[in-house]
């Protein structure tokens, strides 16, 4: 057993506490990661405030990259001293998605079987299953994805959640290439994912919308081509005017990624996608949205796919270590989403921040 600091929401809408967690050696299937960097995400916020599950208390942090330090029997994959990302699609390899040879989307992700406790004993549910705000944590151990360790921790932890889930919306769920047109709506963490993901996989003209300036500038530095301001104009006019420009006859972007997670939005991105063209939801809506009214001619004239992107459709031990490789090779700035590196003590102040608008994200060095 281990005896470390973690930062755990006790209870509904209550600030964080930084306390003295238990950490078990690892059993069958399960590895012990010293954490080295974790994200502060919006998930975390939500398990804070009673939206996710009433499993209280929660051991929060989940965009998570440190050090294998123990493993338990049975674990071959990773080894103690590898540089690790964490993940949370320890893919099950028996489920229908697993067995038809599309781990991306499998059903029965599984976690550590043993708990974390606080000393007198109480459980800790882990966010995500992970756990990471703390100097320790316990993962099943296909929840560790060995990365190059050359690589800085606080970029590549990010890899995680936020980030993964937007490049991964535009480049899995998306299936953005060379030659087409995308379009994102909503450029926090996970719509400028979706743009660096887009100028990485060559797409243009790259369009961001978002209805704060602040937000476009950043999107520029990510491999937005336009900028769109949605407060000001109306974005569907504008992505078609945009796309129609660069492709002749174009009626508007070959993929729009809607990371907002809101019926106006979405609506906006299904009305602003080319004929044949591909919608892309990764925003996360709260469970009283409902789909927007649209007539049903619209969906069947316009041909195309309306998805949605959980985790970008990841499959981390593909799209991990190919995404960290890109980022040493300079092709992927994930140091531009870290604004600021934090303590772990600092989460609550972190969560303020989120609403101001200038973090893309606050990163606790552990
Ligand atoms: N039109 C365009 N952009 C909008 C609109 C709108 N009507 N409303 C909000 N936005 C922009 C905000 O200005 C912000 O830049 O959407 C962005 C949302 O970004 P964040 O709040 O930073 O959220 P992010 O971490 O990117 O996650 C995106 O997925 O995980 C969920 O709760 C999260 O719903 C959010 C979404
Ligand atoms: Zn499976
Ligand atoms: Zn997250």
């Amino acid at each position: 057993m281990h005896e470390v600091q973690g930062v755990i929401a006790r209870g509904k809408g209550q600030p964080v506490e930084l306390t003295t967690i238990h950490v078990p050696d690892p059993g069958p299937g399960e590895a012990l990661v010293k954490v080295q960097a974790c994200g502060v995400c919006h998930t975390d916020l939500h398990y804070r405030e009673g939206g996710i599950n009433d499993d209280f208390p929660f051991l929060l942090g989940h965009e998570a990259a440190g050090v294998v330090e123990a493993v338990g029997d049975d674990v071959t994959d990773v080894a103690p001293g590898d540089f690790v990302v964490l993940n949370w699609r320890a893919v099950c390899g028996e489920c229908r998605a697993c067995k038809r040879g599309e781990p991306q989307y499998c059903f029965a992700t599984h976690n550590a079987t043993q708990k974390m406790t606080l000393p007198d004993g109480t459980e800790l549910s882990p966010a995500l299953g992970i756990g990471a705000f703390a100097e320790k944590t316990l993962v099943a151990a296909g929840q560790c994805t060995k990365v190059d360790e050359s690589a800085r921790p606080a970029a590549v932890g990010l890899l995680g959640c936020g980030v993964m889930a937007g490049i991964g919306a535009a480049i899995n769920t998306g299936a953005v290439t060379r030659g087409k047109s995308v379009a994102v709506i909503g450029c926090g963490g996970v719509g400028v994912a979706a743009i660096a993901g887009s100028a990485l996989a060559g797409a243009s003209p790259v369009i961001a919308v978002d209805i704060d300036p602040k937000k476009l500038e950043t999107a520029t530095r990510m491999g937005a081509t336009h900028t769109v301001d949605s407060s000001k104009v109306d974005p569907v006019e504008e992505i078609k005017r945009i796309c129609a420009e660069t492709y002749e006859g174009a009626e508007g972007a070959d993929v729009v990624v809607e990371a907002v997670g809101r019926p106006e939005t979405w609506k906006q991105a299904f009305y602003a996608r080319d004929l044949a063209g591909t919608v892309v939801l990764v925003g996360v809506p709260t469970p009283d949205m409902t789909v927007p009214e649209i007539p049903l001619i619209d969906v069947f004239g316009r041909g195309g796919a309306l998805k949605s992107s959980w985790y970008g459709d990841c499959l981390p031990s593909r799209d991990f270590p190919m995404l960290v490789d890109l980022y040493q090779q300079g092709r992927l700035d994930l140091d531009a989403f870290v604004t600021e590196e934090i303590g772990i003590g600092d989460v609550e102040a972190a969560f303020d921040k989120m609403h101001g608008g200038d973090v893309l994200r606050s990163v606790v060095i552990l």
